[in-house]
C-alpha cells in the first residue's frame, strides 16, 4: 500500500481476472518490460526519471491508440511520487489501460513495477493517470468510443476517473487562485547569512526536435519532452546541493500545445525553493522554429531530495533568490508546498484512520472535495452488499469489512432525477424527512458543488446530549449518461465551529447519496453510510431495529419527494451547470455511443 492511499488499490489490483472459464483481459490494455541497462542510467547507476517517464508515455499512447483507433497526443501526466528509485539490471515493469473515454480525450492508468530478476521479487515504483486526446481529423473533433467497464476494479477505475478528470480541468485555475490568495499572506521572504544564491542553479539548455523525438505525425512526443525538463531540473538541483539528487514528485504536467520536428525546444530550470529535506525546482519548455516567437509548451515543479548512504533524506542548504520573479516563484514554491502536502494528507487518510475529520479550508477544498466524492464512488461501485431486508419497497443492504460496517439504502420514486437531487441536495430540508436531522444551519458555500452545514441529532437517552457535525456536502450533476447525480458527505473541522458543551462532535466518514434516472419519470435512489467503528457493535447487535428505522425514514423520503416533484428548486442547478459547461461531454453524442 502506497502513501497515496486507498486510491491506489485500483492500480495495484491485477488486470486480469478469470471469469468462468475464459480469463478476461481489458482490451486496451498495452505492456512493457525493458532491462535497466547502463545506457539508461545516470552516474549513480540508477534509471534516470526521464527516460522511465518516456516508457511510460509511449505505454500509454499506444494503449489510447489501441482504443482510438487513431493517433493521440499527451495533453497532461497527473501528479506522479517516485517510491523507489531502479537499479541497472532490474526490469521495469509497465502497463496501461484506458480508464474512461470522454469526447476526443481519454484517461489512461500506468502502473510501473521493479523486478529482480534474481531474487524472483517485484515492488511497486509508481502509478499515474495521463490524459490522451485523438487527433483531430479534417471533420473535427473526434468521438472516441466507449470502454464498458467489466470488472469491479473497472467499474471503480471508470467513475473515480470523471471525478479526475473534474480536478484536473480545474486544476490551473485553482492553483492559480491559491497562490494568489496564500502568497499575500506569506509576508516578505527569509533572509539566511549562508544562502546559495538562485542564480547559481540557473540552467537553460536547446534541443533539437529531431526525428527520433517524434511519433509518425511528426510530433514530439510528450515522454521525450518530460525526460528534457527532468534533465534540466537534475542539474538545477545538483548546482544547490553540489551532490546527487533523487526526483521524489512531479507535480501535473500539461501540454498546452503541441511541438514538431525541427522545433528548437528551450528548456529552463532554477531552484525556486529549498525546505529542509526537499527543494522545489520549476521548469519551463518552450519552442520556436526559425524567427517565431516563442511558444509556451509546458511548466513543471519537481521536488527533489538528497538522500546519504542509508537512503535517508539530508538537510538542504537555503536559498537566496532572485529579485522580483524570484520573490515570487520562492513564495508560490511555499504556498504549492502547503497544498501538496495537504493533499497527501487527505488522500492517504484511510477510513478507518482517525482523525476522521479534516480542517477544511480555502487551500485543501478541492482536496476535499475530491476525497468526499471518490470515497462515495468507491462504495457505490462494491458488489458485495449483503441484502439485509426489505420493507414497503426499500431495501437495505449492509457490508461489514476491516472493522466497518456500512449501510445502503435503495428505492425507486416517481420524480424525475434532477429535481430528486435537488430536493436531497439541500441538508435544511432534510428535517422535512428524517428525524434524525433535528437542526440544521447552512455554514458556507465553499464553491458552486460545495456546501458545508452545521447538522444536530436529538438525544438519544433522557439526560444525554445530542450530537452535532460539521459536514462537507459535494454535489455533482452526471458527467455522461454511465454517470449518476451524487451528493456525498463527510465531516470536517472549522475553527469558527468549534464542539460545544451542549452537544458531542460526532463524525461521519462517508455518506450520501447517488441518484440514478431509470426514466424521465422513475428515479432509483440510494443512499450509503459507513459506521465509525465506535458505533460498531452498537448497531450490528441491533440490525432489525436498524432496518425498520430505515425504511420508515426513506418512506418518508419518498412522500416528502413526490409531494415536492414540481416545487421549484431551493438550490438553483443554473449555476452548478454553469460551472460544469467545460467538462460536460457532448451528451447527445455520448448517449448515441453508448447506445
Ligand atoms: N488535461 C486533460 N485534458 C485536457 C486538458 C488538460 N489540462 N486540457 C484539455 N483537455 C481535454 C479536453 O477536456 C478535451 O477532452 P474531451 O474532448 O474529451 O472533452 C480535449 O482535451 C480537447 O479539448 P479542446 O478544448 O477541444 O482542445 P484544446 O484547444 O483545449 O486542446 C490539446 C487540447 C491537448 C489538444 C492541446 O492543448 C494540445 O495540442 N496540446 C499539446 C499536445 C501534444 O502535442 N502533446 C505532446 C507533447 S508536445
Ligand atoms: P512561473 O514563473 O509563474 O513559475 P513559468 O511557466 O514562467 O511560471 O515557469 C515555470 C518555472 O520554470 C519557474 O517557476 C522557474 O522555476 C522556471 N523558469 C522559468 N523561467 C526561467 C528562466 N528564465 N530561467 C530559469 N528558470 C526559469
Amino acid at each position: 500500500m502506497t502513501s497515496e492511499g486507498k486510491y491506489a488499490d485500483i492500480m495495484q489490483d491485477p488486470l486480469f481476472i478469470q471469469e468462468s472459464d475464459e480469463v478476461y483481459r481489458n482490451p486496451t490494455e498495452v505492456k512493457m518490460s525493458q532491462i535497466v541497462l547502463p545506457c539508461h542510467a545516470n552516474h549513480c547507476g540508477e534509471l534516470s526519471v526521464g527516460q522511465l517517464l518516456k516508457w511510460m508515455d509511449s505505454t500509454a499512447c499506444l494503449s489510447a491508440e489501441r482504443h482510438a483507433g487513431c493517433s493521440c497526443v499527451t495533453a497532461s501526466v497527473d501528479d506522479i511520487l517516485f517510491e523507489h528509485t531502479i537499479g541497472v539490471g532490474n526490469v521495469v515493469n509497465i502497463i496501461a489501460k484506458v480508464n474512461r473515454a470522454f469526447t476526443s480525450s481519454m484517461e489512461v492508468g500506468i502502473v510501473v513495477n521493479c523486478e529482480d530478476l534474481y531474487a524472483d521479487r517485484q515492488w511497486k515504483v509508481c502509478h499515474a493517470f495521463a490524459t490522451f486526446v485523438a487527433r483531430r481529423t479534417g471533420a473535427g473533433k473526434v468521438q472516441l468510443k466507449q470502454v464498458p467497464p467489466r470488472t469491479q476494479m473497472e467499474q471503480m477505475e471508470y467513475s473515480l476517473a470523471a471525478e479526475r478528470r473534474r480536478m484536473r480541468l480545474i486544476h490551473a485555475e485553482t492553483i492559480t487562485d491559491l497562490l494568489n490568495s496564500s502568497t499575500a499572506q506569506l509576508g516578505e521572504c527569509q533572509e539566511y547569512q549562508d544562502a546559495v544564491p538562485a542564480e547559481r542553479t540557473r540552467v537553460e539548455s536547446v534541443e533539437l526536435v529531431l526525428p527520433p523525438h517524434a511519433n509518425h505525425q511528426v510530433s514530439t512526443f510528450g515522454g521525450q519532452i518530460m525526460a528534457w525538463m527532468e534533465n534540466v531540473a537534475t542539474i538545477a538541483a545538483s548546482r544547490l546541493c553540489n551532490a546527487h539528487p533523487t526526483l521524489r514528485s512531479i507535480d501535473m504536467f500539461h501540454f498546452r500545445g503541441p511541438s514538431h520536428i525541427g522545433d528548437r525546444l528551450v528548456l529552463k530550470a532554477i531552484v525556486n525553493n529549498t525546505f529542509k529535506q526537499s527543494m522545489e525546482v520549476g521548469v519551463c519548455a518552450e519552442a520556436y522554429k526559425g524567427g517565431e516567437p516563442l511558444r509556451h509548451i509546458n511548466s513543471a515543479f519537481m521536488t527533489f531530495e538528497v538522500l546519504d548512504s542509508d537512503r535517508k533524506p539530508c538537510t538542504v542548504p537555503r536559498i537566496r533568490p532572485e529579485p522580483v520573479d524570484g520573490k515570487r516563484r520562492y513564495q508560490e514554491a511555499v504556498a504549492r508546498r502547503k497544498i501538496r502536502l495537504d493533499r497527501k494528507y487527505i488522500l492517504s487518510c484511510k477510513q478507518a484512520e482517525v482523525p476522521v475529520s479534516v480542517p477544511w479550508e480555502p487551500s485543501n477544498q478541492m482536496y476535499l472535495s475530491f476525497n468526499n466524492v471518490t470515497a462515495l464512488k468507491l462504495m457505490d461501485t462494491r458488489n458485495n452488499w449483503v441484502l439485509t431486508s426489505e420493507k414497503n419497497k426499500v431495501r437495505l443492504y449492509t457490508l461489514e469489512e476491516n472493522h466497518m460496517l456500512c449501510f445502503k439504502v435503495e428505492m425507486n420514486v416517481s420524480v424525475a432525477a434532477e429535481q430528486t437531487f435537488h430536493l436531497l441536495s439541500d441538508l435544511r430540508r432534510r428535517k422535512e424527512w428524517d428525524p434524525v436531522y433535528e437542526e440544521c444551519e447552512y455554514i458556507n458555500q465553499a464553491d458552486e458543488e460545495d456546501t458545508l452545514y452545521r447538522v444536530a441529532t436529538p438525544s438519544v437517552s433522557k439526560r444525554g446530549n445530542g450530537q452535532d457535525f460539521i459536514l462537507l456536502a459535494s454535489r455533482r450533476i452526471p458527467c455522461d449518461a454511465r454517470d449518476p447525480y451524487l451528493i456525498a458527505l463527510r465531516s470536517v473541522t472549522l475553527p469558527t465551529h468549534p464542539p460545544t458543551e451542549d452537544y458531542t462532535r460526532g463524525e461521519v466518514l462517508c455518506a450520501g447519496f447517488t441518484i440514478w434516472e431509470e426514466s424521465s419519470t422513475v428515479t432509483k435512489i440510494t443512499y450509503y453510510n459507513q459506521a465509525t467503528p465506535g458505533v460498531l457493535p452498537y448497531i450490528s447487535t441491533d440490525i432489525a431495529g436498524l432496518s425498520s428505522s430505515f425504511s420508515s425514514t426513506f418512506s418518508a423520503c419518498s412522500h416528502f419527494l413526490e409531494a415536492n416533484k414540481d416545487s421549484p428548486a431551493a438550490l438553483p442547478l443554473s449555476a452548478l451547470t454553469h460551472s460544469m459547461a467545460s467538462l460536460q461531454v457532448d451528451q447527445k453524442h455520448q448517449q448515441e455511443g453508448l447506445a
